[in-house]
């Protein structure tokens, strides 16, 4: 697959983003299944994998699914050749959502935990998961500066976070790229664009394809009972899909031009806008993950960008997370 670059790291123009196979999306995959998708991603020319120390689910015999140890498992023989992030900052309690908690002895805590459960020396890339307003981000930062110094951590980043904070943070300890909601239909991380060009800060755009929306397919999911956070994203309601349905049909028009997914012209659309992207979308599905591959190589025309744009412009999307002001 094509690279980009995240500072001095080369990485493939698509990550692999592993979340799925644990968490939030329904039953977690078994485990030898999951380490195989895990594997075949690489095999399809992913060198860049994305988990998380929260990213856990319970299989049918209570055991857990932890997502860190299949990305370790899977990858342990080719480690030198693939980089893997994952991310630290958040606990998740049921009846409070995401906990925020970023305090220099937890992080510390959580990168000897994240390192054992990877099996590795060292983590590539590894984000504050959410910003911890009990936390000033020059505390984390300060944090940080230790780990790559220690060796612990290559480079660091941020997730889910506004221009001042990457400021701040990035005043003390150099930023590499930020984790943010990034999709044809969530579109604010384009305000922080000229920031991210100004201090050099990748954009690895998570939920790329829109929880599955953008694809062929995907949106016509149907609910699952409360084993997926899909069943509670408004693009999959049917007024969501009223509105998106303009975008979709231009989507699958264009994949059928260039004889590919609709999935791989979402992802192929915020690869051509800026080469500081670098989408990581999820997928359980061995050809899925080869289709979003295809991407890196697709070529969208000045015209063609400008179809999906003015469409953009003028739509109104029900989306989950496409409003949110990150703080
Ligand atoms: N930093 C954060 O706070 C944060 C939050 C959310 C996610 N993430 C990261 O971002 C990654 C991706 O996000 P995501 O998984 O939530 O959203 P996504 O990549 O936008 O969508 C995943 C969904 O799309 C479907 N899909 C993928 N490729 C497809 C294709 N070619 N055709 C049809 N359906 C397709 C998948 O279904 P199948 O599995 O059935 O293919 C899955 O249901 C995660 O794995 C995680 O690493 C980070």
């Amino acid at each position: 697959m094509k690279l980009r670059t995240i500072d001095d790291m080369k990485v493939s123009a698509l990550g692999y983003g592993a979340m799925g196979l644990s968490h939030a999306y329904g039953e977690p995959v078994e485990r030898n299944e999951a380490e195989r998708i895990i594997r075949s991603a690489y095999e399809a020319g992913y060198t860049y994998f994305d988990t998380a120390e929260v990213y856990r689910g319970t299989y049918k015999d209570g055991s857990e699914s932890i997502n860190e140890e299949l990305v370790g498992r899977a990858l342990h023989d080719v480690r030198d050749k693939v980089r893997i992030s994952t991310k630290f900052g958040i606990s998740i309690a049921a009846d409070r959502g995401l906990v925020p908690d970023s305090r220099p002895e937890v992080i510390r805590r959580s990168v000897e935990a994240s390192l054992k459960r990877l099996n590795t020396d060292y983590i590539d890339l590894y984000y504050q998961h959410r910003s911890d307003p009990a936390t000033e981000p020059e505390t984390v930062a300060e944090v940080m500066s230790q780990l790559i110094r220690e060796g612990k951590i290559l480079h660091w980043g941020l997730s889910e976070c506004s221009a001042q904070y990457i400021e701040r943070a990035d005043a003390v300890c150099h930023v590499s790229a930020i984790q943010n909601r990034y999709s044809m239909m969530a579109r604010s991380a384009e305000a922080l664009f000229p920031l991210l060009e100004k201090r050099h800060i990748a954009l690895v755009a998570f939920s790329p394809l829109a929880n599955g929306f953008l694809t062929s397919g995907a949106h016509s999911f149907a609910g699952s009972g409360g084993k997926d956070y899909r069943d509670t994203m408004p693009q999959f309601t049917e007024e969501g899909r009223e509105r998106g349905q303009a975008l979709l049909d231009l989507i699958e028009r264009l994949a059928a031009e260039k004889n590919c997914t609709s999935a791989a012209i979402s992802l192929a659309w915020m690869l051509n806008k800026k080469d500081y992207i670098i989408p990581i979308p999820g997928s359980k599905n061995v050809n899925r993950i080869r289709e979003n591959a295809a991407a890196a190589d697709i070529v969208l025309s000045a015209d063609e960008l400008e179809q999906i744009d003015s469409l953009l412009e003028k739509s109104d999307f029900l989306v989950f997370g496409g409003n949110r002001i990150v703080r």
